[in-house]
Parts: C-alpha cells; structure tokens; sequence
C-alpha cells in the first residue's frame, strides 16, 4: 500500500476548480496534507494540476524542495500529455502520472505508452467510469455474462492487463465493492475477451 495525495487545485464551490501552482500554496497544501494525514512525509504528492500560470518549473521546483526536505517520498503528475511530463523531468524525477482513463476513456494512450516505456506509473483516475462501468446492464453487459465476473472486475482487470504499470484506484464506500474490486487482480482475460472489450463504449 501506499498513501498518495495531491495538491494545486482549488475548489471553491460546485463545478469551480482553479488551478493554483503558486510554490508558496504547494508548499501550505502539502504541510496541511502532512497534518491531516498524521505523516512525517507524504509517500506520493501529485501536482493535481499543471497551473498555466505559473513556469512549471516553478511549480515542480518546490515539490523537489519539499522532497529534498524529505516531506515528499516520490513526485507525481496529474491530467498532463506527454510534453509536460518531458518538461517537468528536467526539474524532478516524476514517478507517476495520474489521468483519466478508463475501458470507455482512452484519450491518454500516448501518455501510457511513453510511461510504460519509462517505467513511470500511470494512475487512471475514474477506472470504473464513476461507476457506469460497474451497473448492471451497463456497457460490459454481455461479456460480464459470459465471463461471470462483476463490471467493475471486468473494467479493472482490463486496466491491469492493458499495462504493467497500470495502478487503478477506485472509489468506494462499500466494503462488499471494495473486496469485489480486489478480487479484480486474479481475473485473467483472454486475448478474445481483451479484442471484445476493445470495441466497447459507453
Ligand atoms: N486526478 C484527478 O484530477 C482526479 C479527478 C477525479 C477523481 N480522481 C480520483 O479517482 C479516484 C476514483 O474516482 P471515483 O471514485 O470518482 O470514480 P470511479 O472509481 O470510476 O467510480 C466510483 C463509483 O463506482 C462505484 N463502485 C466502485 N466499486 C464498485 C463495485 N465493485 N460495484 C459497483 N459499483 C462500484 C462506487 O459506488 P459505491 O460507493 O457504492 O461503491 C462509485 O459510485 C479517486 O481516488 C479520486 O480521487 C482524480
């Protein structure tokens, strides 16, 4: 397991993210993380967003300070293509990416490619689709049927065979979804589930 957490976006009400990548905010943001998650170091910060402006530089200098100070174990990006990520390597190591990705959301498959081929993690965020995946009669309908498995086993267990630095992180507020969820590491697909999957959409 590791603790991971992210800093750089506001949310001032429903809908309202601003994109805030100001060093000295980072820097207040990951002390609160630090407080409120009882840690002495945060094992992986994300910079949940790149804010345009701010040099990103700037921005992933003062995550490789606070890493230097040791209260960061490991920096990460979030919503970034490929360019960015080039960028941001030149100031800091990155150890992984977090984007949206899922078997309905693929529009970051360069981003994967390159990280594969760079051993950097890829951290797809809303796996299940915010949980359209998971329905019953929803898109995988047919081939959840055919596999007696549950939406949400079938969605992750293609994340996880997609890429081996694939690391999923679904939502939940359930136990019973959370040991289901789990249970997604031992389903092994075929290379004909993994072609019928392909052509799915939401
Ligand atoms: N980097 C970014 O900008 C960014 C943006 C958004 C989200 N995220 C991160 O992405 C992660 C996942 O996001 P998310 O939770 O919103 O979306 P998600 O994982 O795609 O979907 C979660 C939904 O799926 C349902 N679900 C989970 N397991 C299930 C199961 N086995 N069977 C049936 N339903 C199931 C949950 O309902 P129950 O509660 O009933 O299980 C919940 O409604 C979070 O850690 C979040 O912080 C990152």
């Amino acid at each position: 397991m590791i603790i991971a957490t992210k800093a750089g976006f506001t949310r001032s009400g429903p809908n309202d993210w601003r994109a805030v990548g100001r060093p000295e905010y980072l820097r207040q943001q990951v002390e609160l993380s630090l407080r409120h998650l009882g840690l002495d170091r945060i094992p992986l910060l994300q910079l949940h967003r790149i804010d345009p402006k701010v040099p990103l530089a700037d921005q992933v200098g003062e995550l490789k300070l606070l890493q230097d100070e040791g209260k960061i174990g490991l920096i990460g990006l979030s919503e970034v293509d490929v360019d960015e990520l080039k960028e941001a390597q030149k100031t800091a190591t990155i150890a992984s990416v977090q984007n949206l990705y899922n078997l309905t959301n693929r529009k970051s498959e360069a981003l994967l490619d390159f990280v594969e081929a760079n051993d950097i993690a890829f951290v797809p965020w809303f796996p299940l689709a915010t949980g359209k995946l998971a329905e019953p009669g929803g898109p995988l309908g047919s081939i959840v049927k055919r596999l007696g498995v549950s939406g949400s086993q079938l969605a992750l267990a293609w994340l996880l065979q997609r890429s081996p630095v694939m690391l999923p992180i679904p939502g939940t507020s359930s136990v019973d979804h959370l040991e289901d969820n789990i249970a997604a590491a031992g389903v092994k697909l075929s290379a004909d589930d993994v072609e019928a999957l392909s052509t799915v959409r939401s």
